[in-house]
């Protein structure tokens, strides 16, 4: 841990930032291993360049520091919100920080914590603190990735599980609930990293849609984005399946899109530019025709979040570095008709991209699945 705060003040002095506050999420349980949960009242680790630490917190939430990882100094806070602000006053004063730039986490910090933050830092100036977090966390190490890799094998095997029981008639809804028990059955963390996309027929044309009490019947795609979590590490994965005869035209893009997560996942490694990786699968889905039907990124980075840094779209040229892990998920999608999207989580080395999923991709009959 005490690394981890190293390699930040060194970030944070590359990057010119003179102090950084936290709430609540994964950049403070990967500095701190401290877990709060965004609640009514603020917490917030502020570190400063020098390596100082405090955290202001409600009184309630200090036993949570007895063994951690990183040594702060602690400012709790009673009931009466009336107090808060001298908590953030007397961590100021510890840490001695009075002009200069405080970087925040923009998708994080809410009003409740900047109208604090900028009470008790009058002079200083509040910043976009996210591309010294990203780089923070971006390259995962081989601890970090074997997490990934079970967090996809547990997944994987719910998915199996699920399918084993989906039977004609049975909803989207139903399907979604019978993989969220399996998931915590077979030892995802309790909080997933989103909830299950299930989608049947010409549902799956809605990259992001929200199961619903349609029901599976013959001719259908049945399309799953799923993944689980574990010690804090995510998985995410689509599969697509077909349930019955389906229409030729959704046949042939579930050969196109299996080909572009092919090219995609083969295409690069490190010291390409992450754009290269969308150009490879993209290229496959335009030379089929069907360009215009691949209407998203082809990934995005994994990690502690569903969605982190770095994100896998053309023209970016950020260049991959060995243990940076993200989603390889290229998709056709026909409005009416139905969508096929296949998506694999992986993680860059000196050779290539190496695939922590292992399902196989093609779309498959559902019928192959079934228990007996
Ligand atoms: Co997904
Ligand atoms: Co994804």
């Amino acid at each position: 841990m005490n690394k981890r705060m190293d390699k930040l003040i060194t970030l944070m002095d590359e990057q010119g930032f003179d102090a950084l506050a936290l709430n609540p999420g994964p950049s403070l349980i990967y500095l701190s291993g401290l877990h709060f949960h965004l609640m009514e009242r603020p917490t917030v680790l502020i570190v400063t360049r020098k390596g100082e630490a405090a955290v202001v917190l409600p009184a309630l939430e200090q036993g949570k520091l007895v063994g951690a990882a990183a040594d702060f100094q602690a400012f709790a806070y009673g009931d009466d919100p009336a107090t808060w602000p001298a908590a953030f006053d007397r961590a100021a004063a510890a840490l001695g920080l009075k002009r200069g730039r405080l970087g925040v986490e923009p998708t994080r910090l809410r009003f409740l914590e900047i109208q604090y933050l900028r009470a008790a830092f009058p002079e200083m100036e509040l910043v976009d603190g996210e591309p010294a977090l990203s780089a923070l966390r971006v390259c995962k190490n081989e601890a970090e990735v074997t997490k990934m890799r079970l967090a996809a094998q547990i997944a994987q095997s719910a998915l199996l599980r699920t399918l084993a029981q989906v039977r004609e008639g049975m909803s989207e809804k139903a399907i979604a609930n019978e993989l969220i028990i399996q998931l915590l059955r077979v030892g995802s963390d309790p909080e997933l990293p989103f909830e299950p996309i299930v989608a049947l027929g010409e549902n799956s044309a809605n990259p992001h849609a929200v199961p619903t009490e349609r029901a599976l019947r013959s001719g259908d795609l049945l399309l799953v984005d799923w993944g689980a979590s574990f010690e804090g590490y995510l998985s995410d994965i689509t599969r697509t399946f077909t349930f019955g005869t389906v229409d030729a035209e959704l046949t042939r893009i579930g050969e196109v899109v299996l080909a572009a997560n092919r090219a995609g996942r083969e295409s690069g490694g490190a010291g390409m530019a992450a754009g290269e990786v969308d150009r490879a699968a993209r290229a496959e889905i335009e030379a089929a025709g069907y360009g215009e039907a691949f209407t998203h990124r082809t990934g995005h980075g994994l990690g502690m979040e569903a969605h982190e840094p770095p994100y896998i779209f053309s023209g970016n040229d950020l260049i991959l570095q060995p243990g940076m892990t993200f989603t390889v998920e290229p998709g056709i999608y026909l409005p009416g008709k139905g969508g096929v999207r296949i998506e694999d989580d992986v993680v860059v080395t000196e050779n290539g991209l190496t695939s922590l999923t292992d399902l196989p991709r093609a779309v498959a009959p559902l019928e192959d699945f079934s228990a007996a």
